[in-house]
């Protein structure tokens, strides 16, 4: 199962790795990415199952298609370098024609608001929410303030638009980072409430692994990263009780064992071929069998 299955570069590997009669399930929200997908993947037929559907659907996925266990499931987080190379999808933001693109960032074409919405609607307090949560953005308060003020003023419609009031602000940035980055990861999370989407999706995936079959989640940011780690850290303890009560009630058992205990990184050589892989962590969990 790839849940992330964007242009299908994951996928066509996996294809050559499980052999003749193995099948891959491969769902992405996004109908390009979709189509991508089946271009790049047509050659191993019916092998093959596309379906467009969010990963926090997989369990419902899997039910439809009569498939009760899988033996690996791969989530490859975030926004693929198709959707961010395309500028009317509105994620990138250092674009010559940041005038025009609109601020749009749904990476499920069927999701009702655009960022420009949630701007344009939300409180300011729930703006600064986001960018505090997030974005983990230093002077998120300055900047849901100044967001509010500006939309008085005008409509925020465009990439541009946003960058004037954060370059205005003057927020966000440090040595790592372009300032606006972490504001529009801030809203990208929000638009496609994404923390909530990765939460259930690796419950989902748990559920639906075989004794000894495998996960693995690749995160580019130490947001999503953090909660991958902490959602496999607690699967593979078990126990939720509180550390100082004597005696487990919650009689939960461990599902996982955890493959990797850090976190695995691009090498040299992949970074060569592929600098958008500077930022991503891979992480994998084996399922333990079902406590008697
Ligand atoms: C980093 S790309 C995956 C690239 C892919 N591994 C490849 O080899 O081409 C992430 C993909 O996940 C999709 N996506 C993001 N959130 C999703 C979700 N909740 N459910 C399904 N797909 C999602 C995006 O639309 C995007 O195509």
């Amino acid at each position: 199962m790839d849940g992330t299955v964007g242009g299908g570069g994951h996928a066509e590997a996996a294809l050559e790795l499980i052999g003749p009669t193995g099948t891959l399930i491969g769902l992405d929200v996004d109908t390009e990415a979709l189509a991508a997908a089946a271009a790049r993947l047509a050659r191993f037929g019916d092998r093959v199952r596309l379906e467009r559907a969010s990963f926090r659907e997989l369990g419902r996925v899997l039910g439809q298609q009569g498939v009760p266990r899988v033996d690996a499931v791969l989530l490859d987080l975030g926004v693929s370098s198709r959707q961010i190379d395309a500028p009317e999808r509105g994620f990138r933001f250092s674009e010559e024609s940041a005038d025009v693109t609109p601020l749009d960032m749904r990476m499920d074409q069927r999701i009702e608001k655009t960022a420009a919405d949630l701007l344009a609607e939300a409180r300011p307090g729930e703006i600064e929410r986001w960018l505090r949560e997030y974005g983990e953005l230093p002077g998120a308060h300055r900047l849901a303030r100044a967001i509010d003020d500006a939309r008085r003023r005008a409509p925020i419609r465009t990439v541009r638009d946003l960058l004037r009031i954060v370059e205005r602000a003057g927020v966000g940035g440090g040595r790592r980072h372009h300032p606006a980055t972490l504001v529009f990861q801030a809203l990208r999370i929000a638009v496609n409430d994404e923390l909530a989407a990765l939460a259930e999706g690796i419950d989902a995936a748990l559920a639906a692994l075989a004794p000894a079959g495998r996960l693995a989640v690749i995160s580019y940011h130490s947001l999503e990263d953090r909660l991958v780690k902490q959602t496999l850290r607690d699967e593979a303890r078990g126990c939720v009780c509180p550390p100082r009560q004597p005696v487990c009630t919650c009689g939960r058992q461990p599902r996982v064992r955890i493959v990797t205990p850090r976190a695995l990184r691009a090498g040299a050589e992949e970074l060569r071929d592929n600098p958008r892989a500077r930022s991503a962590r891979l992480r994998i969990a084996e399922r333990l069998p079902e406590a008697a």
